[in-house]
């Protein structure tokens, strides 16, 4: 984690939690899941974004060191740590945040927290999330399940590269996004914008991709529509 403790009045986040923390609302309730250090809600308070932030993790040594940091920087008022799986004992503690963010977890813990927890449903919510695996299923559940991805933002921490996704609705009437298989792999949003880490994340991806395909291979699967994905991915 590159955080930069200059003073415990200003805390520096890496490019991946500043993703995240651009698309915050201000004012509304945040709730950080797998907060682990904590660095995320304290930046939030610190440079007034957030009053108050719920701070969560499913374990309770990473909660303890996240109430800690934010003794160390001023801001244990205005921190709510719940311990929970998930959304679970936060919502039973009768807590419905508006913004939810889930970074740093596997994109199948992602989908599971989202798929049981009854705030991400509901009207107005959006979802922060910062999938380390499965992105393209990550997107799929979310398109499939009446989220809209209103953005995404790429960044690079040491050498990799991270998606931030924006999303928001959810509920039941929403209609559902159509995305090609190029777009659940590279992300709309993202080849819309083409940034300047966009032909590093393609790049990434078309190994990825060849990788999956030549183990598909030794296992004698059919990979024709994997490799008509792989071309359509090169020509962008
Ligand atoms: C790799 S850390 C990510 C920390 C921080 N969110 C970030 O992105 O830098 C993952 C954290 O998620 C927590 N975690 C894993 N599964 C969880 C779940 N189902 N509910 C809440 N927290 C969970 C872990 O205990 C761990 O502290």
């Amino acid at each position: 984690m590159d955080i930069i403790k200059s003073k415990k009045t200003a805390a520096v986040l890496d490019a991946r939690l500043l993703a995240a923390a651009s698309y915050v609302r201000h004012g509304s309730l945040v709730a950080d899941i797998g907060t682990d250090h904590g660095y995320l809600p304290i930046y939030l308070i610190l440079n007034g974004v957030s009053e108050k932030v719920i701070v969560s993790d499913i374990n309770p040594m990473p909660l303890k060191k996240a109430v800690e940091n934010s003794e160390d920087y001023g801001v244990r008022a205005k921190i709510i740590p719940i311990l929970s799986d998930g959304m679970d004992n936060i919502e039973k503690s009768g807590y419905f945040p508006d913004d939810i963010i889930i970074c740093g977890m596997g994109g199948e813990t992602i989908i599971s927290i989202i798929s049981s927890s009854l705030s991400a449903k509901m009207d107005s919510r959006r979802l922060i999330i910062n999938p380390m695996t499965k992105t393209p299923e990550t997107r799929k559940f979310l398109t499939k399940n009446g989220f809209v991805i209103k953005d995404e933002k790429l960044s690079k921490v040491q050498g990799k590269i991270y998606t931030c996704i924006c999303a928001e609705g959810g509920t039941q009437t929403a209609a559902s996004e159509e995305y090609s298989e190029v777009e659940l792999i590279l992300g709309r949003i993202n080849i819309r914008k083409r940034d300047s880490l966009f032909e590093e994340y393609r790049s990434e991806q078309i190994s990825r991709l060849k990788k999956q395909i030549n183990g598909m291979k030794k296992g004698r699967l059919d990979t024709s529509k994997l490799e008509k994905t792989l071309k359509e991915i090169i020509v962008l």
